[in-house]
This record gives C-alpha cells, structure tokens and sequence, in this order.
C-alpha cells in the first residue's frame, strides 16, 4: 500500500460524530448585506484593522448570545498568508475547550484530508469558521448569529488573500456565497461571492466539498470528497 492509498485509509475514522441538524440559513445573506446586525462603524473598523485587531476584536466580541454560553472564541489557526484558506462551520465542544479550529475528531480527518493532497494545517494552509463561538450541546447557530460572525471571516479573507478556498459543508459555502444543497455545489469549480455587498474580495476560486464531520457519518462520500480535494489540486495547479 502506498502512502496515498494509507491516508485514504485513514479516511475511514470511526463515525463517531453525530452530524449536526442541517439548518437553513436562507435569510443570512439578506441580514448581512443589510448591515442591520452589525453597526456600519464597526464594519469600517473590520475593513481596516489588521490581524492583531481582528483577533482583538473577536476575542472581546459580544455581538450574540453564542459568547455568553461558550468558554471562549475560537479564531482561525494556521499561515496568515496562506495560498489555501479551508472554511468549516463553527467550534465543537473539543475546540470551545482548547481553542483552536478543528481539533476534534472531524479535526483529524480534515488533517488526513489535507495530508491526502500533500497539504499540512500551518503550512500554507489557513483553518477558519464561519462562526467563531461553540453552540450550546452543539446546535445549529441561528440566523442572526451567523450574520453577526459573517464579517470577520470576510476580513479574515481580505488579511489572507488565498488563492483558494474550500469550503466544508452547505452552511460554509452559503456564507461564501453559494446557495444551494451540497449535492449541486460539489465537484465544480465556483468563485468566491462575498458574504455582504461590502464585501472587498471577489473572484477567489472556491471549491465546494463535504464536511468532515458529515463524511465521518457518510463514509461512502468520501470518494466524492476526494474528487473535489483533486479538483482543488488541479486548480491551484493551474494558478501557479
Ligand atoms: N466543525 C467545524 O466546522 N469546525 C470546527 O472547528 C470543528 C468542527
């Protein structure tokens, strides 16, 4: 077996994880460009501030209810100037304790996932969310709470300026600009849209694939998982 073939292997972590209740956040879009969540002086602060403001910012954020509930926020890890940006949902209870994106067991098959295309998190490789406080008991973060989050990812992005983005389930490539069930978003190519009008950078190559925590559910997706990780490949390839 070779060591490709090892980590496709390594796909097939045990299903331990319950996949979190799909939500439908149609009306997250329309909150975010209308600014109404979010005071139009804080979105100038955010358009300008640099990565230890952000993380300032965010740290010290009390914009929803979530930060109430959780042990503290959860900001992006890995390489501020990464040529891949991969774009999860929100923290679990194992990153609401230690802190850090993905480190719990969807954390792990991310890592294989990336290992699988010669990527390691850090290297190159920038790890964010969506949403930037863990959920009580893990439930879908609501509407408001997701467009009050959304414009730190978009700075996020803007600071990073990726090359590429993955996004990890529908929830991800909603904020991302991509309405649609994932079945219909995956194994294409798309363009990052933006998460508001304000938004500063467009036209990033976007590729949509399963979250980890769903393929650890769903194993037999994980062949389609791997076509979109190739396709990525393809595209940076291509860029280069
Ligand atoms: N799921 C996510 O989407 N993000 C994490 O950081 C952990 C689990």
């Amino acid at each position: 077996m070779n060591r490709e073939e090892a980590i496709l292997r390594e796909f097939n972590l045990y299903p331990l994880w319950q996949r979190r209740g799909q939500a439908t956040f149609t009306s997250v879009l329309e909150q975010v460009t209308s600014q109404s969540v979010m005071e139009k002086a804080d979105l100038q602060n955010l358009d300008s501030c640099n990565w230890a403001e952000l993380k300032a910012l965010v740290k010290n954020c009390a914009a929803c209810k979530l930060r109430a509930s959780c042990t503290q926020t959860v900001f992006g890890m890995g390489d501020e100037r990464a040529d891949w940006l991969f774009v999860g949902e929100w923290p679990g209870a194992d990153e609401d304790v230690q802190g850090e994106s993905f480190v719990g067991q969807s954390g792990q098959l991310l890592d294989n996932m990336l290992a699988a295309i010669k990527l390691k998190r850090g290297h190159n490789v920038y790890i964010t969310n969506i949403v930037k406080c863990y959920p009580p008991g893990n439930r879908s973060p609501e509407t408001d709470e997701i467009a009050q989050c959304a414009p730190y990812l978009e700075r996020e992005i803007q600071l990073i300026q990726p090359k590429l983005i993955v996004a990890l389930g529908e929830t991800a490539a909603l904020l991302l600009g991509h309405d649609a069930t994932l079945s219909d978003l995956r194994g294409k190519l798309h363009d990052y849209r933006g998460s508001s009008s304000h938004s500063l950078v467009k036209g990033i190559p976007l590729v949509i694939t399963y979250h980890p925590a769903y393929l650890l559910h769903n194993p037999l997706k994980k062949a389609k998982a791997w076509d979109d990780l190739c396709l990525a490949v393809a595209t940076m390839q291509a860029l280069a």
